[in-house]
């Protein structure tokens, strides 16, 4: 039967991949790698290095997909069905990669930025082929250190406070207020910088962005000084790079009243 490894590589910095990933990766005959938009070459270039710095002597195929662009202007009610599309839109193209570029008995890996658990669909996609029934195969999953454990790592600090919640959030969801019942939010996914709406209270920030690369950026302190100093340096990387990566912590400050 075929198999499939889902192997998280880390948000970045090649020596983040755990040695579990790497013997993953040398038990695989194919790789598929999808990516799309303007980090499309740098993202894939990084995968590709990997997979030479780490399966000596070759033998392995690659296989590039392009990802369908999201609706990502679909907004509101919108939003739903339109990630919904998207997702069938990749699995018509991960049954194709199993189908037609792995052999019955072979191996196959997935490179999946970050941690697989953590915003990203390839497991529920792998899922969708499998229950369309069209193509038979196996998976595992292999984790990887996600940009939210690579930021606390760079900041040296924790996640929550001590027996504190903490909860990971998108920007699309703090613009929509700072979630009830915790202090300490992790904001993935935001292109809009919603950390801004927040800058008249008593929050500080763990900002990062392209962590672990050579590229990245760290600013820390309270939001009302950093967030025009992140806006600054956000919009020139931006710029330089064409694409951007950037993920924070959000940490209320205790009541000392
Ligand atoms: C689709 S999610 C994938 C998350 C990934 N599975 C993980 O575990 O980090 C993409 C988001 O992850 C964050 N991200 C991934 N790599 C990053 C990096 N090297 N530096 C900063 N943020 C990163 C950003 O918030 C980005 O918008």
């Amino acid at each position: 039967m075929r198999e499939i490894h889902v192997i998280g590589i880390g948000a970045g910095d090649p020596d983040q991949l755990t040695l579990q990933a790497v013997k993953a990766l040398r038990d695989t005959d194919v790789f598929f790698i999808l990516d799309k938009g303007e980090a499309k070459a740098d993202l894939t270039g990084l995968r590709r290095d990997m997979l030479e710095a780490h399966i000596p002597g070759g033998g392995y195929r690659v296989v590039e997909a392009r990802d369908p662009e999201r609706d990502r202007k679909a907004g509101g009610s919108a939003y739903s069905p339109a990630v919904g599309d998207w997702r069938s839109a990749r699995a018509d193209i991960y049954e194709r990669l199993i189908s037609e570029e792995l052999g019955e008995e072979q191996t196959g890996a997935f490179l999946v930025w970050g941690d697989p658990s953590l915003y990203d669909s390839t497991i529920g996609i792998l899922e969708e082929v499998l229950e369309r029934g069209r193509v038979v195969f196996g998976f595992d999953v292999v984790p990887g250190i996600s940009s939210v454990s690579a930021l606390a790592a760079r900041h040296r600090t924790g996640l929550n406070r001590v027996a504190r919640p903490v909860q990971i959030t998108t920007g699309r969801r703090l613009a929509e207020g700072f979630p009830e019942g915790v202090d300490d939010v992790v904001v993935m996914l935001d292109a809009h910088q919603s950390f801004r709406a927040y800058a008249d209270q008593d929050v500080d920030i763990y900002w990062g962005a392209y962590i672990g690369t050579p590229d990245e950026i760290l600013v820390s302190g309270p939001l009302a000084e950093a967030a025009p100093r992140i806006e600054h340096l956000r919009a020139k990387a931006r710029e330089r790079k064409g694409w951007i990566m950037d993920t924070y912590l959000l940490r209320r400050r205790p009541d000392e009243s």
